[in-house]
Formats: structure tokens, C-alpha cells, sequence
């Protein structure tokens, strides 16, 4: 069966008109997520999770951003070709979407209930009342108790955990097949955002959704995920199931990243901060992207470029000299 989306080869440019130089966001990124299925992205921050699925639903800061190349299927569309009126139908419709910043993602202006509920009559030709039946049940659906009230209340009166609960319902409310989830709960307090993550995992397996989620917990790969991609300057540099990636990371940087969490890092071991910091989109690189802060990086590093490879069933990683076993 053919994915639900594929990402293919995507290469996403900064241009600096001021300075006349280009910038390099995304240095071709395939990824491929089945119907169903959790694929997280992982990696520091400013390595590209977000113009990655900010690429799929059309919405990198164009300009100074572009896509240079790439395609990227949804379904039996490339996203990358949809103009204008198409992307009602996908955005909201077939893809659901859930922000860092739910008070910024929500209208200030506009009641709670009033934006869900225009969110169902844009994608659909259901009667008013209909249209209101269906917000509060998806209210009741998450979490939010007296639905009566809460839709009618304004995105400042409820707290931010509420608000990513209305961001939740009206992500669900058209029936999209995929979800896309950018850090939902980094704005949180640390006790709400497992009761927010739990909800979105239990909305998304109950609607059968795919989920593309970003976040920089490992922990919540291992509890969530089907798949991890770990980005490292615009590229996937590792990817595979979580459990094996945990217990055999190949790539120096995937293993930085583990090591730098007291649960993973091993006995007796300090722990390891990756040094030095991710290139700047305008930076010349040659070689591999990580080499200049790489542990294990020879000669050729610096003057090659590693290409992604299946080290072993269902693990790729770019890397000249992967851990092994
Ligand atoms: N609006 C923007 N204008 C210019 N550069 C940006 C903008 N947003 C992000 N970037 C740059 O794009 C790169 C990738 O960023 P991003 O995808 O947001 O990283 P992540 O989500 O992994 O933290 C970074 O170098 C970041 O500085
Ligand atoms: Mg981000």
C-alpha cells in the first residue's frame, strides 16, 4: 500500500536579499509516514523539524524561505504543486494541525465554540445546529468539562492546557488522517503536558489518525512513537523504531543525544554534552554536517558526504562510521 505521506528529497533554501547569499534549511529530507502510524522528529533545536512539517502544510515563511526541490505526497497529491483553493481541502480537512503556542494558533477575538465550529462548516455543508452539536461533543470528547460553557468562552479565559484541548478538537474535527504536531505541550506547565500528550495519543488512536509529531523528549518517542527520524542540519541523519535506535543508536549524534539523559547515558560514564553548536543555515559545509563536532570524525568526513543507508533492517543512518553492534 502506498503511504499516506512521503517526503522526498526535499531541499528548502533561505534567501538573504540583503547579503545576496543563500541559506540551506533542509538538504533533502525523505521521509515516509504509513496510514496509522507515529512517526516522531527529534534533534536539537534549529535543525529543521519545524520547517519540515511547516513544508507539508504549505506554510514556511515564504519569504525567505523556498522549497528548491522535492517532492512531498499526500496521499495521490504532491503537496508541493497545490496552489491556493486545493489547500482547504487538506489543511484542517485531511491534516490536522496542533501548534507550540495554542493562545497564538487560537483567534483572541472569536468565542472558543464560534472556531471550532466554523473550522466544521468551511470543510463540510452541515446545518447550524448540527455544526453546534458537534462542538460540544468534541469538547466532551476532550476532556473539557460543562462544553456549554467552555464554547463560550474566549481563548484568554481558558488556561493553556484548556486552550490545546480546543486546539486538539478542532484538529479532530473534520476527520483528517493525519495529524501534525509541532511541540504541543513545550508551552505547558510540566504537569499538564502529560495529560495533554496522553489526550493527543488517545484521540489520534481513536480516530485512526497518522501522527507527525515534533519533540525534543526522547522519553515521549520511547512511550509514543512507531518511528524517529533524528534531524541534524536540515538532513535525517538516523532513523528507525525507537527501542532499537534507544538500545543501538549508529549515529555519533543520535548517541550524543541519548547520552545527554541520565536514564540512557551508561553506568559510570559522565555524561556527554555534545559540543559546539548546529551550522548556521548559511555556513559552507563540505563533508558531513556533523564532522566539525563529531567524536569519531576522520579526513574523509570533512571532504565527503555520507548517504543514508539501511545499516540494518528498518535503521538507516548517514554515517561513514556507525557504532556498529
Ligand atoms: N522565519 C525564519 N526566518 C529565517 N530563518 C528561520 C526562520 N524560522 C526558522 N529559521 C531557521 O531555519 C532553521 C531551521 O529551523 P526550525 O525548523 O525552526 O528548527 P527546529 O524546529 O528544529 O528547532 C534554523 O536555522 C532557524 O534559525
Ligand atoms: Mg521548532
Amino acid at each position: 500500500m502506498a503511504p499516506l505521506l512521503s517526503i522526498e528529497n526535499l531541499k528548502v533554501v533561505l534567501k538573504d536579499f540583503g547579503k545576496n547569499q543563500t541559506g540551506i534549511i533542509l538538504r533533502g529530507i525523505n521521509l515516509v509516514l504509513n496510514e496509522g502510524e507515529r512517526l516522531a522528529l527529534v534533534g536539537e533545536s534549529g535543525c529543521g523539524k519545524s520547517m519540515t512539517a511547516l513544508s507539508v502544510l504549505n506554510l514556511l515563511p515564504q519569504p525567505p524561505m523556498e522549497i528548491l526541490s522535492g517532492e512531498i505526497r499526500f496521499k495521490d497529491k504532491d503537496l508541493t504543486r497545490l496552489r491556493g483553493e486545493g489547500w482547504r481541502e487538506i489543511r484542517g480537512k485531511e491534516i490536522g494541525i496542533v501548534f507550540q503556542e495554542p493562545l497564538t494558533s487560537l483567534n483572541p477575538v472569536i468565542r472558543v465554540g464560534e472556531q471550532i465550529a466554523e473550522m466544521i462548516r468551511n470543510h463540510s455543508n452541515i446545518s447550524e445546529s448540527t455544526a453546534q452539536e458537534k462542538v460540544l461533543s468534541l469538547l466532551n470528547e476532550v476532556g473539557l468539562p460543562d462544553p456549554e460553557r467552555i464554547a463560550r468562552q474566549y481563548p484568554h479565559q481558558l488556561s493553556g492546557g484548556m486552550c490545546q484541548r480546543v486546539m486538539i478538537a478542532m484538529a479532530i474535527s473534520c476527520g483528517p488522517s493525519l495529524l501534525i504536531a509541532d511541540e504541543p505541550t513545550t508551552a505547558l506547565d510540566v504537569t499538564v503536558q502529560t495529560q495533554i500528550l496522553d489526550l493527543l495519543f488517545q484521540m489520534t488512536e481513536q480516530h485512526r489518525l497518522a501522527v507527525l509529531f515534533i519533540t525534543h523528549d526522547l522519553r515521549i518517542v520511547r512511550n509514543h512513537a512507531d518511528r524517529v527520524a533524528i534531524l541534524y542540519a536540515g538532513q535525517v541523519v538516523e532513523e528507525g523504531r525507537p527501542d532499537e535506535i534507544f538500545s543501538h543508536p549508529q549515529h555519533p549524534y543520535t548517541e550524543g543525544l541519548l547520552e545527554a539523559l541520565p536514564e540512557f547515558s551508561h553506568k559510570g560514564r559522565p555524561l556527554f554534552n555534545i559540543k559546539g553548536l548546529v551550522p548556521s543555515p548559511f555556513e559552507k559545509i563540505t563533508g558531513c554536517c556533523f564532522a566539525s563536532r563529531c567524536p569519531r570524525a576522520k579526513e574523509n568526513c570533512l571532504l565527503e558526504e555520507p548517504e543514508l543507508f539501511e545499516k540494518s533492517r528498518g535503521q538507516w543512518v548517514r554515517c561513514f562510521y556507525p557504532s556498529g553492534r
